[in-house]
């Protein structure tokens, strides 16, 4: 069998394609580029707005139409391939295979019965199963817990995903052993919730460390770098911010997802946090971590949001002063209780304030990022980028960055480097020795056959 997997989504979904995909190479299949040489093409499905849904109805649209003319398997697993929407979708296009985010040990079953696994029955088998360590990459992805147990008015995913479970300790640190043994650098744990990790419907499990402890038991691993995603504010206490601040493999940066800068409409979202208890943990974040750089995630025009509602939002944008955001349109889900409650508001006007929060966010994202202008950053570098002659990767503070090769840094690896030089997206740098020299750049770099006249020119 050849087989092609095509990925949307969140990094739970990464890791979830890399799990499959590990699973279909132990069943014998060669893993392809692309559909053409494939005979079984598999979609990793994201259900959390509109827009990656048609993604995949466009691709099940083309897919139908190769089906038509030779002998094609197509599945489709992720949290679409949960929900009724997706299974209405997959009749529709011909999937011969469904797989629910709760059984994807079950794709061999499924590949010989052209049978439908759902459900979301997590706990122990996926959670024991330990996928083998990517091949010749320095990051991966390490899920510590599944599902979430909040219920924000807008989101899908605790349909999707069911309640939160969290992974025992000791396979969380199993598979950590692999990845170091591997020479894995950078590891970011997973969950929908890390910051619950450990507190299943509220409880504390018996003989689970909580996410704070957690973080220091990974960190005394000797692995370089830890990053993690995604928290909520809810559950976000003081002592992951002193373990974050503790421990030195942890990176310098917090992805903590606002939503909303009005308490009106965090009530709404139910959200169960206030703009000021945000703030707090704001704080706690930077008595701790001093140079941690800070994203978020921010919904514009959710139902019922007013023009004073989306001002508190810029004006929580400037008091926090985030390193960078992600900003989406509030997109109705069939399903959610917003979607049932609640009227949309004019696309225009969503448009309208989604731009205006770019602006803002561009602004900071570009005197944050100038602040590391001249400073020395530990980089990881994963390999070739797209000029010629230099090496793309990031920052602990996940900036992405581009340096021209050097003797001593041909290739991947984790390396210092001066940054000469940023944009509101990027740093530009030039890799330096211990001595704090910059190490000479290879003598096949010409800038000018590159094109680039001066650094800025390729930012
Ligand atoms: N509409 C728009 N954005 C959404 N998100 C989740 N559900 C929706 C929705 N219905 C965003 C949230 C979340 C991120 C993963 O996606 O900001 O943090
Ligand atoms: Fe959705 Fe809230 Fe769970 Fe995040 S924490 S996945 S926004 S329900």
């Amino acid at each position: 069998m050849k087989a092609h997997m095509i990925t949307y989504g969140c990094q739970m979904n990464e890791y979830d394609s890399h799990l499959v995909q590990s699973q279909l190479v132990s069943l014998g299949a060669d893993m392809v580029d692309s559909v053409d040489q494939a005979d079984f093409v598999l979609i990793n499905t994201c259900a959390v707005r509109g827009k990656p849904v048609d993604k995949v109805r466009s691709v099940l649209g083309q897919l139908r139409k190769e089906k038509a003319t030779r002998r094609l398997v197509i599945g489709m697993m992720g949290c679409l391939a949960q929900l009724e929407e997706g299974q209405q979708i997959a009749r529709k296009f011909e999937v011969d295979i469904l797989l629910g985010p709760g059984s994807l040990l079950d794709i061999g079953a499924a590949l010989e019965s052209s049978e439908r696994f759902w459900g979301l029955n997590f706990k122990d088998e996926l959670h024991d199963h330990i996928p083998p360590p990517p091949v010749g990459k320095l990051q991966a992805h390490l899920t510590i817990m599944r599902g979430c147990d909040h219920h924000c008015t807008y989101c899908i995913v605790p349909t999707t995903r069911g309640p939160q479970v969290s992974r025992h300790p000791d396979q969380i640190l199993r598979e950590l052993d692999t990845l170091l043994e591997a020479g894995v650098k950078e590891v970011t744990l997973l969950g929908q919730n890390v910051n619950a990790y450990g507190f299943d419907t509220g409880a504390k499990l018996a003989g689970y460390p909580s996410f704070a402890e957690l973080l220091r038991m990974v960190g005394a691993s000797g692995i370089p770098r830890i990053k993690f995603t995604t928290s909520h504010p809810m559950n976000f206490t003081e002592d992951v911010a002193a373990a974050m601040g503790q421990t030195p493999a942890v990176c310098e940066f917090v992805h903590l997802p606002v939503q909303s800068g009005s308490d009106r409409v965090l009530r709404r979202m139910a959200r169960e946090y206030s703009r000021e208890k945000y703030l707090t943990h704001i704080a706690q974040i930077r008595t701790h971590m001093p140079d941690a750089v800070l994203a978020t995630d921010i919904i514009v025009g959710f139902p019922g949001e007013t023009e004073e509602d989306f001002q508190d939002t810029l004006s929580l944008y400037d008091e926090v002063g985030y390193d960078s955001a992600y900003m989406f349109i509030y997109s109705p889900r069939p399903g959610t209780p917003s979607y049932r409650h609640f009227q949309d508001l004019p696309r225009e006007l969503k448009t309208e304030r989604l731009q205006r929060l770019i602006v803002k966010q561009k602004e900071w994202s570009a005197r944050r990022n100038a602040r590391f202008q001249g400073t020395v950053q530990e980089v990881l570098l994963r390999g070739d980028a797209y000029s010629a002659g230099h090496l793309e990767g990031h920052t602990r503070g996940n900036h992405p960055v581009v340096v021209p090769k050097a003797h001593g840094a041909e290739s991947a690896g984790l390396y210092r480097a001066r940054i000469t030089a940023t944009t509101p997206h990027m740093f530009y740098g030039e890799l330096i020795g211990a001595d704090g020299q910059a190490l000479s750049v290879l003598p096949n770099f010409e800038p000018e056959a590159a094109g680039l006249s001066s650094p800025l020119a390729m930012l």
